[in-house]
């Protein structure tokens, strides 16, 4: 079983998306978010998964949070940490503590547009393509190796709002997937490239 803690900020339908999915050899040890406020955990907990939250608020200083928020999800000794809308960087400590062992998802074609507003950056770059990508996380933000991408058109008429949700609903696709094929061991890293042994097969190349 792959023992998986998913970290949220806000709504969850990436994390909502993960559950429902029900992927084989997965177990979703715990749902923990950086916001008490945050509506996926209100979701999680009524699916019947453990919750908790830390408010950086309680914390003399973001290092101390940060050093919580490890020893949190430390305590349920994941094999995968899955960032599903986690609004935080993570330290240096935490990447190095889960190397190749968090996976988050970013709402751009990476290495475009890392950070925020990336909706918005690519209507004003004049992108005719925009979409999400689900990457390994390392120290280096929104840089990891990438284990899968989609892409959606880009419309005139867009606006950041109906460019985010159409890219959303490719998120709520490929971030399971990516997930399963994390869980079924069909990943692998090379460098900055990841090998999909399932995609591979699928494309007649291994
Ligand atoms: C998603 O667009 C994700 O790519 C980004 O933050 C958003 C979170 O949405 N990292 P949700 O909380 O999963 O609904």
């Amino acid at each position: 079983m792959t023992k998986t803690v998913i970290l949220i900020s806000g709504r969850g339908s990436n994390m909502q998306a993960v559950v429902q999915a029900d992927i084989p050899n997965l177990h979703i040890a715990a749902v923990l978010s950086d916001n008490p406020q945050a509506s996926g955990l209100a979701w999680a907990a009524a699916q019947g998964i453990h919750t908790a939250a830390l408010n950086p608020k309680d914390y003399p200083s973001c290092a101390d949070f940060n050093q919580a928020m490890l020893e949190m999800v430390s305590a349920h000794a994941p094999d995968l940490v899955l960032l599903a809308g986690y609004m935080r960087i993570l330290p240096p400590e935490f990447c190095s503590r889960f190397a190749n062992q968090t996976i988050n998802i970013h709402p751009s074609l990476l290495p475009a547009f890392p950070g925020l507003h990336t909706h918005q950056r690519a209507i004003d770059e004049g992108c005719c393509l925009a979409g999400c990508t689900v990457h390994f996380v390392t120290d280096k933000l929104d840089c990891g190796p990438i284990i899968a991408q989609g892409a959606v058109p880009v419309y005139d008429t867009d606006t950041a709002d109906t460019l985010a949700a159409r890219v959303l609903k490719i998120e709520h696709q490929l971030l399971p997937q990516a997930v399963a094929d994390f869980a079924a061991g069909n990943l692998s890293i090379h460098g900055k490239r990841v090998h999909n042994r399932r995609t591979a097969g699928e494309a007649g190349q291994d």
